[in-house]
């Protein structure tokens, strides 16, 4: 596999979490709260909540087949 693309992906992913990380607890506790403003202003982050996610799960599902895709080169070269 390409190691600057494998690189940047686990970047990616690294530094997404972060937000992440903070936004969705955020986000469920202020589901639970039931306060209006709050909702309203949750609302404005659902776009962000939902494109992080994407991005981590893209990112996430690379990082998982990376193993599995290098040991598959790695032997398409040895018996080529
Ligand atoms: C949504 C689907 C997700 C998938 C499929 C996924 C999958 C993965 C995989 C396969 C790895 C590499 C594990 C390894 O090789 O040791 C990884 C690492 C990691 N994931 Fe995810 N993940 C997802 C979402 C998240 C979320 C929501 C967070 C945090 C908010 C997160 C944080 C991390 C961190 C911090 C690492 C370590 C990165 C590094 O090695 O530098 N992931 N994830």
């Amino acid at each position: 596999m390409n190691k600057v693309l494998n690189k940047w992906f686990r970047k990616t992913h690294r530094w997404l979490a972060v937000p992440t990380a903070l936004l969705i607890p955020m986000a469920v506790v202020i589901r639970f709260s039931g306060n209006p403003s709050w909702q309203a202003f949750l609302k404005s982050f659902e776009m962000a909540q939902s494109l992080l996610m994407l991005i981590l799960a893209i990112t996430g599902a690379y990082l998982f087949l990376l193993p599995y895709l290098t040991k598959w080169q790695r032997e398409k070269t040895r018996s080529a």
